[in-house]
């Protein structure tokens, strides 16, 4: 038995790095897979391999600041499998600039892409959640969203917004059975880290106060995905989960 078998996942920003994991991991453990992304390529690419492994997947083309293509993402997952059970919202951007150097364009792009993304799924998916009986969301923060860092004004009122937010649709959806949690990973091996894995002076301070002296892979962060989507967390709702190494620990 899979985890979330019967179960249909929409997970966003599923075409590499973290999301490309969740998605394959919840169709190993048995559900349908929507992959959506703006990478045509690579998103199709992930949709290929769950189907490749024998599980059922489509790619839908998405940029999650857009309202309208979020309506139109939802409607094409009710009607390929029926109903939407779990939304993941993984996608994100990652700016690195203190505040004084931060300029509104930077501020704007980083805030359309991970808060208001995060805000119009949450918003968007409810109706289809509402009808199947219920749901979970599951909305990727940062310990960036709880811990202040160097050079990440922007990402990091953005992952505070979406911390708060969760807690706001995990009161305002109880009553549809709807659940809505967040993960918070520390320093996850994906390629939004760019030159910096290369970097071992980067690696160093980054990894700083993690105790377990490491980066993760994106697979020790779906595995709370996995957790939060499927029933086996049905007591949890407005969570923070922190998947990070112990950084937020010292
Ligand atoms: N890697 C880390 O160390 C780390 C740590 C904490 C939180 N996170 C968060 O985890 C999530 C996944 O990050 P990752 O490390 O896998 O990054 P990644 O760069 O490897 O993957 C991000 C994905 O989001 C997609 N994307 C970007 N803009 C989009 C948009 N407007 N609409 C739809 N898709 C879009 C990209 O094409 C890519 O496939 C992000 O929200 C990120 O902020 C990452």
């Amino acid at each position: 038995m899979g985890r979330v078998d019967g179960k249909v996942a929409l997970i966003t920003g599923g075409a590499m790095g973290m999301g490309e994991s969740h998605s394959l991991l919840l169709a190993r453990e048995g559900a349908k897979v929507v992959v959506t992304d703006i990478d045509n390529e690579a998103g199709e690419a992930t949709a290929q391999q769950i189907r490749d492994e024998g599980g059922d997947a489509l790619f839908i083309h998405h940029d999650v600041a857009s309202e309208e293509q979020w309506q139109s993402v939802i409607d094409q997952a009710v009607e390929a499998y029926g109903k939407v059970d779990i939304l993941i919202n993984n996608a994100g951007i990652v700016i690195l600039k203190p505040n004084e150097e931060t300029t509104v364009e930077d501020w704007d792009i980083t805030m359309a892409v991970n808060s208001t993304g995060v805000f119009l799924g949450c918003k968007t998916v409810v109706p289809a959640m509402e009808k199947a009986g219920g749901g979970s969301i599951v909305n990727i923060s940062s310990i960036y969203g709880i811990i202040g860092a160097p050079n990440a004004a922007a990402y990091q009122a953005s992952k505070g917004a979406v911390r708060m937010l969760t807690k706001s649709c995990a009161v305002d959806y109880a009553q549809f059975n709807i659940r809505v949690n967040s993960i918070h990973p520390g320093v996850i091996r994906t390629p939004i880290l760019g030159d910096m894995v290369n970097d071992e002076a980067a690696i160093k301070q980054a990894l700083a106060t993690t105790i377990l002296e490491r980066m993760a892979e994106p697979i020790e962060v779906s595995y709370a995905v996995l957790l939060l989507a499927s029933d086996e967390s049905s007591y949890m709702t407005g969570s923070e989960l922190v998947v990070d190494g112990g950084y937020t620990t010292v």
